[in-house]
C-alpha cells in the first residue's frame, strides 16, 4: 500500500488507511532515530527544499533533520533572506528550486491554500508545513503518533483541544484526523474563538473549561496567537488565563493518566502554567522527537508515489 497523492497538503485528503500507513511507517523510523547511527540511505540522491515564508523553530528543523536522516540533500530557503524580498513570486521561486533539482518542496506560508496552489503547478511533491489558519497536517500526524504511543489507541479517546481554535491550523488538522480515526473530540475556549462551522464536524463544544476537561484522556493546549488578538477576542491575557489557562487544578478534572500536549511555541502563564508544562503528564517534548519520525515517514512515502 502507498499514498494516493504525490503531495501531502491536507489531512482532509487522507483516508484512515493512509493515516494508519504513515503512523506505522513512522514507528519503524522512530526505532531508527533512537539508534546510535540514526541515518538510513532510503532517499539517497533525492533533494528536499524547505521553503519557509513564516517563522518556525520545530517544523523547519524537524523537516531538515528528517530529510538528513533519510540521506536526502537539503536546501533551506527563508523568505526573509531570499529573492522574495526583491519581489519574486512564489511560483517563480518554486520553479527555480525545481531547476536546482528539488524532488520534494516543504512549504510554510501565511496564506491558506498556498501549498495546494503549488502542488497543482509543480511536478515535485509538496508538503504543507502550515498554511495560514487552514491546516498543519504533519503536526496532526505527529500528535496522533504521540497519543498512540502513550495511550495505545486513538479510537474512543476523549481528546480536549483548548484555546484559540479559530486561528489554529493545528486544531483543524487534528479535528479532521481524530474524527476519521474514531476519537471523541471536545473543543474548549472563549465563544469568540470557537467558529460556528466547527459544530458540523462531529465535535462537542464547551466554553466552560472545567466541564470540558472532565474525564479527558488527552488535553491539547493551543497557542494563543497574540499577533492576531488586536480584535478583542477576549478582554486580556490575564482574564484568558483565569478562564482557559491550564493549571494543575484543572488537570485534576481529567483522567488520572491524562497526557498534556502542546504543538509549541508555548506562551507560559497565558495558556498553560509552567507547573503543568513541565509536569510528568506533559508529553510536549515527545511530540518534538516524534515529529522527526513522522516527517521521515511522510517524505519516504511521498518519494514512493513519485518513483
Ligand atoms: N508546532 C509548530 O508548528 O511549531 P513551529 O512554529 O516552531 O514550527
Amino acid at each position: 500500500m502507498n499514498l494516493r497523492s504525490k503531495d501531502l497538503v491536507s489531512i482532509k485528503d487522507l483516508d484512515a488507511g493512509e493515516i494508519g500507513l504513515i503512523l506505522e511507517t513512522a514507528s519503524g523510523f522512530r526505532d531508527v532515530i533512537s539508534r546510535d547511527i540514526k541515518k538510513v540511505p532510503a532517499l539517497r540522491g533525492k533533494t528536499t527544499v524547505n521553503l519557509f515564508y513564516e517563522p518556525s523553530t520545530r517544523t523547519r528543523t524537524s523537516f531538515e533533520v528528517a530529510a538528513k536522516r533519510l540521506s536526502t540533500d537539503v536546501i533551506n530557503i527563508a523568505s526573509s533572506t531570499s529573492s522574495v524580498v526583491k519581489g519574486e513570486t512564489l511560483l517563480d521561486t518554486a520553479k527555480t528550486v525545481l531547476a536546482l533539482g528539488a524532488d520534494i518542496v516543504v512549504i510554510r506560508h501565511s496564506c491558506s491554500g498556498t501549498p495546494h496552489f503549488l502542488a497543482k503547478n509543480i511536478k515535485a511533491s509538496v508538503v504543507n508545513a502550515g498554511d495560514g489558519t487552514n491546516e498543519h497536517p504533519t503536526q496532526a500526524l505527529l500528535d496522533l503518533f504521540t497519543m498512540q504511543e502513550h495511550k495505545g489507541r486513538i479510537k474512543g479517546l476523549e481528546v480536549a483541544i483548548v484555546g484559540d481554535i479559530l486561528h489554529s491550523r493545528v486544531a483543524k488538522s487534528n479535528i479532521y484526523a481524530l474524527t476519521k480515526l474514531g476519537a471523541n473530540v471536545r473543543l474548549i475556549g472563549p465563544p469568540t474563538l470557537l467558529p460556528d462551522f466547527m459544530r458540523d464536524l462531529g465535535v462537542s463544544i464547551y466554553s466552560d473549561m472545567n466541564q470540558g476537561l472532565e474525564g479527558a484522556d488527552v488535553i491539547m493546549m493551543l497557542r494563543i496567537q497574540l499577533e492576531r488578538q488586536g480584535k478583542g477576542f477576549f478582554p486580556s491575557t490575564h482574564e484568558y488565563f483565569r478562564n482557559w489557562g491550564l493549571t494543575a487544578g484543572r488537570v485534576a478534572r481529567a483522567k488520572e493518566d491524562v497526557i498534556i500536549m502542546h504543538p509549541g511555541p508555548m506562551n507560559r502563564g497565558i495558556e498553560i502554567s509552567s507547573e503543568v508544562a513541565d509536569s510528568s503528564r506533559s508529553v510536549i517534548l515527545d511530540q518534538v522527537t516524534n515529529g522527526i519520525a513522522v516527517r521521515m515517514a511522510a517524505l519516504y512515502l511521498l518519494s514512493g508515489v513519485r518513483a
